[in-house]
C-alpha cells in the first residue's frame, strides 16, 4: 500500500512531491510511510496505519494543536493530480503553487531549464511576479527581466511568426470572445514549433470554466506547459503548473516548493470541485449563460453590452460614468456588480431571472434620470 502511494506520486507529481521537505526521502525512506492518510492536530496517521506524534509541526506552521499542515505530503496530492492529468491527457506531470502568479512563474522556470534559452514573450496577465510585472510599467521595484509584453495576442502570434526563438510564448488562450480562436491557436502553436519554444496557455481564469474542462482540450491544440488556479482550487488558493512528459524529464534542478503547496484546506476543496463539476454540468452552465447574455444584451443595447463567453463576462458601457451608473443602481437593487462578471456553475434560472430583473429596473431607473452618486472604478496604477 504504502509503496503504491509512492510510485503513483512519482508518476504524476513533478519530483514526486510538492513541498520538498515533505517527501519520503526527505525522511528515512524504507522506514517512514511516504504518505499522510490524515490528521489530527498533533496526530498523524501514515498511509500504512502508523499512528505518530508529530514533532515536525508543519515545517513550523503548526503552532497550536489544532493546526493541521501536515509534515508530510497527504494522499489527496496523487488524488487530485491523477485526476486532474486523467481531464487533461495531453499533461503528464504537475506542480502545485499555492497561487496563479507562482504557477506562471513556475512555467516560465520550466521552459527555460527545459530549452536552455531565457527570452519569454507574452500577452495577457499572469500574476504579480517579478517576471512579468516588470515589463508593464510603473513596475515599481521590480529589475528587469527578459520577458516581454505584447499588447494584443495577435501581435505576439506574428512575433512568434517571425521566427524568433524564446523560451516560452506565454497567452491566456481564451481571453473574453472566441471567433477565430482556433485558428489563432493553431498559428502560434506552428510557430513555436518552428522555433523550438515552448507553448505555454494560462489557463487561470479558464480552467473548468470552458467545454471540455481546457481550451487545450477543447480546441485540440494542446500546449506544451499549462497554468491553472482559481476555480479549480473550489475557492481556495491552490494553481497547478502540468508538463509534459519529455519536459518533466529533461528538467531536473528547477526548484519550486512551498510549505503550503500541498494543504490539506486546499486540497480537499480542489478534489470536491474536480469530482463534482462534470463536462455536462459546464456545457450545461455554458448553454445558459449564452440565453442569459443575449437577453441581457436586448434590454437597452445603447446603455451597456455584454461581451465575453458564457461562463465570463465583462461589461460594455459607453463611458465609464454609464457603467458606474448601471453598477450603482444595481447594487442598489441588491446585485453586487464589478469588472469581472464569472456566473456560478450551479447558477440555475432563478439566479439569472433575478438578475435581469435588476438590470431591466436599473435601466428603467437610468433612463428616468437616476443620477451618479460616487466615483467610477479606476484602475490601480496609471500604465504607460
Ligand atoms: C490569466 C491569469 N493568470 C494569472 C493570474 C494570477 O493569479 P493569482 O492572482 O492567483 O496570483 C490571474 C489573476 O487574475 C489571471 O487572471
Amino acid at each position: 500500500m504504502q509503496n503504491n502511494w509512492l510510485e503513483r506520486s512519482r508518476k504524476v507529481l513533478l519530483d514526486g512531491c510538492s513541498t520538498f521537505s515533505k517527501r519520503v526521502d526527505a525522511y528515512v525512506e524504507n522506514v517512514y510511510a511516504s504518505h499522510v492518510l490524515s490528521g489530527d492536530g498533533s496526530y498523524l496517521t501514515m498511509c500504512d496505519g502508523t499512528r505518530l506524534l508529530d514533532t515536525v509541526g508543519g515545517l513550523g506552521s503548526n503552532l497550536l494543536k489544532r493546526h493541521n499542515n501536515y509534515s508530510m505530503e497527504p494522499i489527496e496530492t496523487i488524488l487530485l493530480a491523477e485526476s486532474l492529468l486523467k481531464r487533461i491527457p495531453y499533461h503528464h506531470k504537475l506542480k502545485y503553487t499555492m497561487n496563479g502568479s507562482d504557477a506562471c512563474s513556475a512555467a516560465v522556470r520550466y521552459a527555460r531549464a527545459y530549452t536552455g534559452r531565457e527570452q519569454v514573450y507574452y500577452s495577457g496577465y499572469h500574476g504579480a511576479d517579478n517576471v512579468f510585472i516588470s515589463s508593464t510599467p510603473p513596475a515599481a521595484g521590480c529589475v528587469q527581466e527578459k520577458c516581454h509584453k505584447f499588447e494584443t495576442m495577435d501581435k505576439l502570434i506574428e512575433y512568434a511568426e517571425s521566427g524568433a526563438k524564446a523560451a516560452a510564448y506565454i497567452v491566456e488562450p481564451l481571453e473574453l470572445e472566441t471567433p477565430g480562436l482556433r485558428e489563432r491557436l493553431v498559428a502560434l502553436r506552428k510557430a513555436c514549433d518552428k522555433s523550438k519554444s515552448l507553448l505555454v496557455y494560462d489557463e487561470v481564469i479558464t480552467g473548468w470554466r470552458v467545454p471540455k474542462f481546457t481550451v487545450g482540450n477543447w480546441m485540440g491544440i494542446h500546449p506544451d506547459i499549462t497554468v491553472m488556479g482559481k476555480a479549480i482550487g473550489g475557492g481556495y488558493p491552490l494553481a497547478v503548473v502540468l508538463v509534459t512528459d519529455e519536459i518533466a524529464s529533461h528538467t531536473p534542478g528547477v526548484f519550486i516548493s512551498h510549505t503550503f503547496a500541498a494543504n490539506q484546506c486546499s486540497l480537499t476543496h480542489a478534489l470536491h470541485t474536480v469530482f463534482t463539476v462534470t463536462e455536462d454540468m459546464i456545457d450545461e452552465a455554458w448553454g445558459a449563460g449564452e440565453i442569459f447574455k443575449n437577453q441581457a444584451n436586448s434590454i437597452d443595447p445603447g446603455l451597456f453590452q455584454l461581451k465575453g463567453y458564457p461562463t465570463r463576462f465583462v461589461w460594455e458601457c459607453p463611458t465609464d460614468t454609464a457603467k458606474a451608473l448601471l453598477w450603482q443602481e444595481m447594487y442598489k437593487r441588491g446585485i453586487l456588480v464589478g469588472a469581472a462578471f464569472f456566473p456560478c456553475l450551479e447558477w440555475s434560472y432563478i439566479e439569472y431571472n433575478i438578475i435581469l430583473a435588476k438590470l431591466e429596473n436599473s435601466v428603467a431607473a437610468i433612463r428616468k434620470g437616476a443620477v451618479l452618486e460616487g466615483i467610477p472604478a479606476r484602475p490601480a496604477f496609471k500604465r504607460t
